[in-house]
């Protein structure tokens, strides 16, 4: 970017998310983000691996806004919804309408609600569910349910924090195709950053880079990454 200010860079770079340089330390004076810059130049599922303690969830609470840098800058035409590992930590209320009312923009009719929540849910593939407790719901379905809900709230920028990881592989398996799916939509097309230890899901993605001391790598194919990480199989990334 030499010559350019952030803006002129963005005007000549359009990105879906582009971060700038950006540091974060916690109040301890601990370095968490260390001048990290990358963009995501298009929608798609895009994913990130790296060691426990990278910074990869604080990147996240960063882009979602919850944390602000304490220097660079993050531009996102976006608007960020965070999904975590565990499900039961998103979902509040007892049924899977009730809960997805919650996320709905609060102008809706009572019709509009009801069409929405429909809506959402079928693109989910959980079609008939809305009136089931959640807590009879298995851990795949919870992870779908959380995914209506950021549809509902009309977030296209799906922040995934290990979604997978507490799944067995045929849940897991439909998580994946559920969010491929949406980020490959012909209508509102959605875009998702998935951060993941679990290798065999790069495969599903349309770019992957590596996380590490506060830094984002170079988006590479996921079958790259996968190989570049394979003498290290069996060991966390
Ligand atoms: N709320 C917090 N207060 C202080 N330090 C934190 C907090 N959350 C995370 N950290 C520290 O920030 C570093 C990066 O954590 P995190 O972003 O969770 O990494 P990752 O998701 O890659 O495992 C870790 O050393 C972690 O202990
Ligand atoms: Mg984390």
């Amino acid at each position: 970017m030499k010559g350019l200010n952030f803006s002129d860079h963005i005007r000549r770079n359009p990105s879906v998310l582009c971060l700038e340089k950006v540091c974060f330390s916690w109040p301890s004076g601990m370095k968490v983000l260390d001048k990290c810059s990358f963009s995501i130049p298009r929608e798609g599922l895009w994913m990130l691996v790296g060691p426990n303690g990278s910074g990869k969830s604080t990147l996240f609470r960063l882009i979602s806004g919850m944390l602000k840098p304490t220097y660079g800058q993050i531009h996102c035409t976006l608007k960020p919804s965070l999904m975590f590992q565990n499900p039961d930590h998103q979902l509040l209320l007892p049924s899977c309408s009730s809960d997805l009312c919650l996320s709905l923009p609060k102008e809706l009719t009572l019709q509009q609600r009801t069409k929405r929540i429909q809506e959402v849910l079928q693109q989910v593939d959980l079609g008939d569910i809305g009136s089931r407790p959640i807590h009879t719901l298995s851990g795949g379905q919870k992870q779908r349910l959380a995914l209506a809900g950021a549809l509902a709230s009309d977030a296209n920028l799906l922040l995934l924090d290990e979604p997978t990881a507490l799944l067995d592989p045929a849940s897991q398996k439909v998580v994946l195709n559920t969010v491929r799916k949406l980020c490959q939509g012909s209508s509102k097309r959605i875009t998702a950053l998935w951060i993941t230890h679990r290798l065999e899901e790069l495969q599903y993605c349309d770019g992957a880079a590596r996380m590490e001391k506060g830094k984002v790598g170079p988006w590479l194919s996921g079958d790259l990454l996968m190989q570049r990480f394979k003498p290290l199989a069996g060991r966390r990334v």
